[in-house]
């Protein structure tokens, strides 16, 4: 079916009601876009979702389980937020537990969000948001922490491996990368498990009935230790 007047988006097949196989269709259409869509489409994408409000859910996350490793592991240094959305981790952390935080977002619409709710908050002088897709990002300075916050599995599998080998390049020589993350579906039940594959593990815990982790993991022994060269530490 072509485009017409009353579906003038590329995203319509997308739009509609929740249920059923229909339902069931877009679903999995739409994962295919998010993880084989060009930058612009994807960017497209999550713009027509956040502008029609599909994820307000998300402005606000008041003492999500994820804070409080955020908080300690970024030890009053910086803070790298992939796939950061509209703004509530940059927001709702302790503002005393970091230095800085820098957000990035494929959204310029959830950016824009994070930017007027980081205006109203007072941290423009500590939080910084970039549009841009985590695959193609390149940081500027090491993190004490980098995190994806439900932002890991849009993305095809070796494409996940390659990206959390090359940010592990951006930790300083004590960092820690963190994923929270749905695991309900078999696709990030399996990242997970490369992560621990091909990570030090340093804290794992479940919450929501096992259905969300959150993981705390570094590069291998080794290859902190070439970090650490490297940084001259
Ligand atoms: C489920 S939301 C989570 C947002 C936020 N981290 C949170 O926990 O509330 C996933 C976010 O990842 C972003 N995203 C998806 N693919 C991306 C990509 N390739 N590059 C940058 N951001 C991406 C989306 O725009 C969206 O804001």
């Amino acid at each position: 079916m072509g485009l017409n007047a009353r579906n003038p988006s590329p995203f319509w097949i997308l739009k509609g009601a929740r249920t059923g196989p229909i339902d069931k269709v877009r679903t999995v259409l739409r994962g295919l876009l998010q993880r084989f869509g060009t930058v612009n489409f994807k960017r497209q994408l999550w713009n027509q979702e956040y502008g029609r409000g599909s994820w307000n859910c998300l402005d606000t996350m008041t003492g999500d389980c994820v804070y409080p490793y955020a908080e300690r592991y970024v030890k009053n240094g910086c803070i790298l937020d992939l796939g950061c959305g509209p703004g509530a981790v940059g927001n709702e952390l302790n503002a005393s537990a970091y230095d800085s935080y820098i957000g990035v977002d494929i959204s310029d619409v959830a950016i824009e969000k994070a930017r007027r709710r980081t205006t109203e908050n007072h941290r423009t002088g500590k939080n910084h948001y970039f549009q841009g897709d985590i695959l193609s990002y390149v940081p500027k300075g090491q993190y004490d922490v980098i995190l994806f916050g439900d932002s890991i599995y849009y993305f095809r599998p070796q494409r996940t491996a390659e990206m959390l080998t090359r940010y592990s390049k951006y930790l300083k020589p004590d960092g820690a990368l963190i994923v929270r993350s749905w695991v309900t579906h078999h696709r990030s039940r399996a990242i997970i498990r490369n992560i621990e594959r091909d990570f030090d593990v340093v804290e794992k815990h479940l919450y929501h009935e096992s259905q969300i982790v959150v993981i705390v993991f570094q590069p291998p022994a080794s290859r902190r230790a070439a970090l650490r060269l490297a940084a001259g530490a």
